[in-house]
Formats: structure tokens, sequence, C-alpha cells
């Protein structure tokens, strides 16, 4: 009996003594233990992580994230971006997703005028026509490199907005190489999740009209010597609207019919994607639309403006020399609506 309760006793002591006399030594070791398990947890942890996004296109992305605020739509997850830009720090805006966005249109379709609305939100910016140039549409790999950079916030233009972008994006004319890719273009839209907004004008032979003004300016300079393609105020576009151009009557039809194949080939090629078509005429008479445009984009809906000013007004037969053989031409045709005064 006597012994077992030395024994009893001595447990007891064995028992109580690291807290008792806890020495440097087992001190250590309960520390190193700790951070032992602890690391393998988290490898654990980071194990699953991994696992569970491995099969998405997102995996970096989603590990890198902050955390989920509580009201964000899982279902728009593939769309939301957390970019690192190499050039500057997000600072206080780096928890804030950010949307990718094209805009896919065609010249003298509104699309200047479209991305200084756009521009006038403090959340988006959209950096121009940035494969005018040549060398960056090249070849797919240059195109891709080129969007990469202007994705992750890289891309530096007066546009560029700070660290509390929420969607960035561009224009793209139909003729800049997107139409010579589309497949690798889709693919590359589907993955990173980038929106698409179509740009259209209805009536091409306005376009056309605009195409011919905005041609003849670039050796004319009617403006103090200088070509300009948009215009700040009404004596500006008064002033360039006073050139009527002449169309060529013979080749009009063959003309307009190609605009409009161009037009629908792309709503073919790139119909895969998640995207809008927007009409400058509906944009220009239908104010709501811009409001359709920033719930696409899932942006705060603001008041858009430009100081841009457009400068052919009025009916069409005040701005072509030839209207009379223009009149004649489509007269009776398919595109007998082009030649009424739509807006
Ligand atoms: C693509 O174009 C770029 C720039 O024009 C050029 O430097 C590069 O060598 C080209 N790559 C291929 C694969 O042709
Ligand atoms: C928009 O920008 C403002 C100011 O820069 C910022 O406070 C806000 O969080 C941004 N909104 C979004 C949706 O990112
Ligand atoms: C008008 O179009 C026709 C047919 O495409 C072409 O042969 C002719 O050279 C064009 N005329 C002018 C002045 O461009
Ligand atoms: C785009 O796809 C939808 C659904 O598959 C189809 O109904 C529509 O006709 C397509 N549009 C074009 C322009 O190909
Ligand atoms: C176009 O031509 C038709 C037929 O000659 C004529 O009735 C119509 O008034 C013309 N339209 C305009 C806007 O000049």
């Amino acid at each position: 009996m006597a012994e077992t309760i030395v024994f009893l006793n001595k447990d007891a002591l064995i028992i109580k003594s690291p807290k008792k006399s806890s020495s440097p030594v087992s001190r250590l070791i309960v520390l190193i233990f700790s951070m032992v398990f602890g690391v393998y947890i988290c490898s654990i942890c980071f194990k699953q992580i991994n696992i569970q996004t491995k099969n998405t296109f997102l995996d970096i992305e989603v590990i890198q994230r902050p955390c989920y605020k509580a009201f964000i739509d899982r279902s728009q997850i593939p769309f939301l971006h957390y970019p690192n830009p190499k050039t500057f720090k997000r600072l206080e805006c780096v928890g804030n997703p950010v949307r990718l966005f094209a805009i896919l249109s065609m010249q003298r379709s509104g699309s200047g005028w479209f991305e200084t609305l756009l521009n006038s939100h403090i959340n988006v910016s959209s950096n121009g026509e940035i494969f005018g140039q040549k060398f960056r549409r090249n070849n797919i790999s240059s195109i891709i490199k080129t969007l990469d950079s202007v994705y992750n916030l890289d891309w530096l233009t007066s546009s560029s907005k700070n660290e509390c972008s929420a969607a960035i994006g561009f224009k793209w004319m139909l003729n800049q190489g997107l139409m010579e890719h589309p497949k690798e273009i889709v693919d590359y839209f589907n993955d990173k999740g980038v929106s698409v907004i179509f740009l259209l004008r209805r009536n091409m032979l306005r376009r056309l009209v605009s195409i011919l003004a905005n041609s003849y300016d670039k050796d004319a300079r009617i403006l103090n010597g200088i070509h300009v393609s948009h215009v700040h105020s009404h004596e500006e576009a008064s002033k360039l609207s006073k050139y009527k151009p002449t169309i060529n009557t013979s080749s009009l039809t063959l003309d307009l019919r190609e605009m409009e194949v161009t037009a629908m080939k792309a709503l073919q090629f790139f119909n895969g994607t998640r995207h809008m078509v927007l009409y400058y005429e509906d944009l220009f008479t239908n104010p709501s639309k811009l409001e359709q445009v920033q719930d696409f984009l899932k942006i705060p809906r603001m008041e858009l403006t430009s100081r841009q000013v457009k400068i052919h007004k009025g009916a069409l037969s005040e701005h072509i020399m030839n209207w009379v053989d223009v009149n004649k031409t489509l007269y009776g045709t398919s595109y007998e609506k082009f030649l009424q005064a739509d807006y």
C-alpha cells in the first residue's frame, strides 16, 4: 500500500513537473513541436485548396485572392480578378474585384465617344485602341502578351486609373487582328472571363460618310491644320461637316454588304463569349443603354458624360455630294432604310 501511494505521488510529481520547473530546454521542445505541427496542418490545407481548384482555369487567381466578401454571388467568380500589377500597388482596393472587358467595334461607329463615356466612370479604365499598332497584333503571341499586360493593369495610358479600377478594358477594331485569330481569342476571353461589348452601327451608309470625311481630313486638316477624328464643340463639328464626300455608287451596294457581313461574322465568331450587343444609334437615342452597360459590367451605376460632339447631324442628303445618285442607287433596295435620317 505504501508503495502504491509513493508511486502515485511520484506520478503526480512527474506530471506536474513540466509546469513547475519548465526548463528552457523543454519549452524549446514544445515550441518546436507546435511549429512543426502548425506547418504540417497548413500544408494539408493548401493541398486541399489546390485539389479543389485544380480543374478550373483559375487556380492561381483563386489561391491568391483575398477573402471574398460575403455578398459576392459565386456564379460571378470566373469573372472576378484580383490582379497584382507590377507597376503600382492597388493599396486600399487590393480586395476589390476587377472585371475585364473588350469593346469590339469598327472604325467610325462611336467607339471613341463610348470610351469617353465609360472613362467618366470613377471605376472604369478603357485604354483605347491598343491594337492600332501593327506590331502588337502581328501574331497571336504578341496579341496575348498585350492582353495580359492590359488585364494585369500594367498598361499605362491617360485613361488607366488608379488602384480602384473595377473594370478594365480597351477597344478593338474588327480589322485589327481580331478576325484572323478568333478561336484563340475566344478561348482567351473565356479562360479569363473577359466580357465582350459589341459596339456596332446599324446605318452603314452614315458610317461610310464618316469614314470618307475622316479620311479626307487626314490630308486637309480642316481645323487649324490639325487632323482630328473627334471634336468637342459645335463650331468644330459644323466646320468638319461642311466637307461633303462623293460616294462611289458603282461599288456602294457591295461596300455596304461587306460591312454588314464583317459585323455578322464577328457576332458569330465571338458568340460563345459573355457578351452584349450595343448599337450606336440606340446609345444615341436611349440613355438607359448606358445603365445596361454598367449593369453588364457589374459596376455601380453613375451618370456618364462625354465632351464629344457629333459631327454629322441631321439628314444625310446634307452630307453627301452626289446625293441624287446615292438615293437612286439604294432606293428600292434593302438598304433604302439607310437613306432616311434616323436620328
Ligand atoms: C510575333 O511578333 C513579335 C512582335 O512583332 C515578334 O517579336 C515575334 O518574334 C513574333 N513571334 C512569332 C512566333 O512569330
Ligand atoms: C470605385 O472607386 C472608389 C474611389 O476610388 C473606391 O472607393 C470604390 O471602392 C471603387 N468601387 C469599386 C466597385 O471598386
Ligand atoms: C468605284 O468602284 C468601282 C468598282 O469597284 C471601281 O472600279 C472604281 O475604280 C471606283 N471608282 C473610284 C473613283 O474609286
Ligand atoms: C449565338 O448563339 C445563340 C445560342 O446558341 C444563337 O441562338 C444565335 O443565333 C447565335 N448568334 C449568332 C450571330 O451566331
Ligand atoms: C429618293 O428618291 C426617291 C425616288 O426617286 C424620291 O421619291 C425620294 O424623295 C428621294 N429621297 C430623298 C431623301 O431625296
